[in-house]
């Protein structure tokens, strides 16, 4: 079987709908779609405009990350072989994402009931492939920062505001839903933490290429204000969590930097394009 899969094979259904990132963010629905204008600028709650769309298409969002997650652990599972060198990884680390695969296969069909729940079909909102791209780096540190730290830290994020979501619009469905979810992603982001700092110990170097890539995706995925400890912003970076998961605070302080100078590089884009 072949190492390292291409994200343009993976196998999916007529339901599923693909699009790449910028266009996906583009869908008005979405929380930071261009007809989003009402909803971005403040913290999501239920009297927000456009709150029920915005909830469903971040939930959908999370539904086709939860397989790329299954997918990109159980390709990590299999692309290393074990070793110490810098593409193997520990038989430990292998039994992590095993591990991981479990709770993320739970995840779909959690997802799936969940999308019901909240009157969504399957597809009705785009997938791009952004987590599993992550989960295709040739090293394996890099896939853990990656999408264990970048992108399951901001799954944290979702999960605390889509939980406080449902306690105030009074859904003990999604409300429960979103803390089971998020108690595994804790964990999931722990196990990024870990490997990293044990994997790296004797080597800065590939320590900071790790963390690089890892402020990289975050820079990403903050645009715009959409992450971020702001009245301002929809998803609230969830600080208690991410200490749990192995945040440092000085970690967390540049996330919420990052998230401010993602929100100001937002600002001046769009001042520009305005005098233009
Ligand atoms: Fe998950
Ligand atoms: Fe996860």
């Amino acid at each position: 079987m072949k190492k390292i899969f291409p994200a343009d094979q993976l196998a999916r259904d007529e339901r599923f709908v693909r699009l790449d990132t910028a266009e996906r963010f583009n869908d008005p629905r979405t929380i930071r779609g261009s007809g989003s204008a009402g909803r971005m600028g403040r913290q999501l709650s239920p009297e927000s405009p456009g709150a029920p769309d915005a909830a469903r298409s971040l939930m959908h969002g999370i539904f086709v990350g939860e397989i790329q997650a299954l997918e990109g652990a159980g390709r990590t599972c299999w692309d290393f072989d074990i070793g110490k060198g810098s593409d193997e990884v520990p038989f430990e680390l292998k039994l992590d994402m095993a591990r991981q695969c479990w709770d993320e296969a739970r995840h779909c069909e959690i997802s799936v009931k969940l999308s019901d729940w909240m009157g969504t079909e399957l597809g009705e909102f785009a997938e791009s492939v952004f987590l599993y791209e992550a989960a295709c780096n040739p090293d394996p540190v890099l896939r853990l920062t990656g999408v264990n730290r970048a992108l399951e830290g901001l799954a944290i994020d979702v999960f605390n505001t889509m939980r406080e979501f449902g306690t105030k619009a009074g859904d003990p469905v999604l409300e429960f839903c979103e803390d089971w979810m998020l108690a595994d992603e804790v964990t999931h982001v722990k196990m990024g933490s870990d490997w990293l700092r044990r994997l790296t110990a004797d080597d800065p170097e590939r320590r900071e290429r790790a963390l690089d890539f890892q402020r990289t995706v975050d820079k990403l995925f903050s645009l715009g204000g959409f992450r971020g400890e702001t009245d301002e912003n929809p998803i609230q970076l969830a600080r208690k969590l991410r200490q749990m998961a192995g945040f440092s605070t000085d970690e967390i302080d540049e996330l919420a930097e990052i998230a401010l100078q993602a929100k100001a590089d937002a600002e001046a884009m769009a001042a520009g394009a305005g005098g233009a």
